[in-house]
């Protein structure tokens, strides 16, 4: 059953506020731009992102491992990375509307607001020169304000990754190829933020440093573009909504002899998701020279030595969620009734089942009790007995909740419940005490979004 795609970034905004996933920041004061807050269904659908991106690194290979860094790092760490000269974007005032602009962002170099002149004299608007401003957050150390207690709030958490690269040479002798992966929260003081969570001051990312002999730079680039772009693809976005697009040379960054980006077709148009890059050596190449440390790999059988090439992919969690959001939103017609209903890959889904009693007697809440009690134990699971089944329903469909299992007179006499499928909206009858063993069997099984078009 493939629908029409309805979805459109109010939509998402609307559900997000209604249900609880993403809520503006400090709304009660009037918001603050492009900050927002995850609420109780956000924050365990952006847990399962994270989770799934975990979980395909650390679990499912054994050449990469993790690392939680310190957000605040030395402050050389960002001359040696290059941020400090570069990490910026060429902004423009407009006289007359008073608003600032990213001057590579403007349309034939109009800001497109206010007209300060009339039709035929000349250009529109009334702009500075553009002067480069830097977008990490600069904060200070300690009681004194002096200028040695400057630091920045990290711009991304890559670096954190090369200032620890010598440990796990050191401690975990680990050898490329080897990864390592970390997922935190990142500052930029972008000019021009917005778009929902698509483009944030403070936001999270999911990156990896992938170490590699020099040699086998361009293989381990390939391998981890497919890698990633399946990523994406297993987890039910629809793959004709995603695409590699290599980036043109005046587009690569300072460190980057090759990038692609993993781009999702956003209801705001074909947008990066994820960056994958060949950093070559860099990072650890400006490092070793600012911290006059050795950052070589030495084999200690053949005493071969040298500086490991990078492959990073460098993906963001907001961005992942957004896009897991956008492609799940569905809207469908039930006995005459609009439904919106989240199509999420049941992985993803902030709840697996929701738990309902057909009536608030007889015995059936005691028998739906007992089993979230049993199924808690493996499953996030929601119980709900508040107004009518149809309304239920909507509810657990509208947060991607796969599977609703209702209680009803017959589970009294044989200890039998039904399992309605959010997409198929098909019933099955389950006995209560395989129920566990059956949600998991369905929550491991391959699943594609009955949104797309696969062919048969
Ligand atoms: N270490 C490389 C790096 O940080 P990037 O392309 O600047 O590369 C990687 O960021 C990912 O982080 C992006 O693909 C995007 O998903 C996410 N990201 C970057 N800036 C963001 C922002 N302002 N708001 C939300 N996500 C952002």
């Amino acid at each position: 059953m493939a629908t029409a795609d309805v979805v459109t970034m109010d939509k998402i905004v609307s559900l997000s506020k209604r249900r609880g996933f993403i809520f503006p920041s400090s709304e009660i004061y009037g918001g603050i731009g492009s900050s927002y807050d995850y609420g109780h269904y956000g924050v365990l659908l952006k847990n399962n992102v994270k989770a799934e991106w975990w979980r395909s690194l650390l679990r499912e290979r054994d050449d990469v491992v993790a690392l939680d860094s310190a957000i605040i790092q030395h402050p050389r760490t960002w001359e040696a990375s290059g941020h400090i000269a570069g990490f910026t974007d060429p902004l423009v005032d407009c006289r007359t509307c008073k608003r600032r602009y990213r001057a590579d962002k403007l349309e034939d170099g109009q800001c497109g607001e206010k007209p300060s002149k009339p039709p035929g004299e000349g250009p529109n608007c009334d702009l500075t020169e553009a002067r480069n401003f830097n977008l990490m957050f600069q904060t200070t150390v300690g009681p004194v304000q002096d200028e040695g207690s400057t630091v920045f709030l990290r711009p991304e958490t890559a670096q954190g990754i090369f200032l620890n690269f010598k440990h796990y040479l050191q401690f975990a002798r680990k050898k490329p190829p080897f990864g390592i992966a970390q997922v935190g929260k990142s500052f930029r003081n972008e000019i021009t933020p917005g778009n929902f969570v698509f483009r944030m001051r403070e936001f999270e990312q999911m990156e990896m440093e992938f170490f590699v002999p020099p040699a086998e730079a361009d293989k381990w680039y390939d391998f981890w573009k497919q890698a990633r772009f399946d990523w994406y693809v297993k987890l039910g976005i629809r793959p004709d909504h995603l695409r590699l697009r290599p980036h043109d040379a005046d587009e690569l960054s300072h460190y980057s002899s090759a990038t692609s980006d993993v781009e999702y077709l956003y209801p705001i148009g074909w947008q990066e998701l994820e960056g994958i890059a060949n950093r070559g050596d860099f990072d650890l190449r400006q490092h070793a020279e600012y911290s006059r440390q050795n950052l070589e790999y030495v084999d200690t059988a053949s005493g071969e030595r040298y500086l490991p090439y990078v492959i990073e992919p460098a993906a963001g969690a907001d961005r992942a969620t957004l896009a897991f959001l956008c492609d799940a939103y569905d809207e469908d017609e039930i006995e005459g009734e609009t439904r919106t209903v989240l199509r999420l890959h049941p992985a993803l889904a902030p709840v697996k089942a929701a738990v309902l009693p057909l009536v608030k007697k007889d015995g059936q809440p005691e028998v739906a009790r007992e089993i979230v009690a049993a199924l808690r134990e493996r499953l996030q699971v929601e119980y709900d007995e508040g107004g009518a089944i149809g309304r239920r329903y909507r509810r657990q469909d509208e947060i991607g909740t796969p599977w609703s299992i209702t209680v009803d007179h017959q589970s009294l006499d044989d200890r039998t419940v039904t399992v309605r499928d959010r997409d198929s909206l098909q019933q099955d009858r389950v006995a209560i005490d395989a129920l566990a063993d059956e949600l998991e069997r369905r929550l491991r099984a391959p699943w594609r979004s009955p949104k797309g078009s696969y062919g048969p």
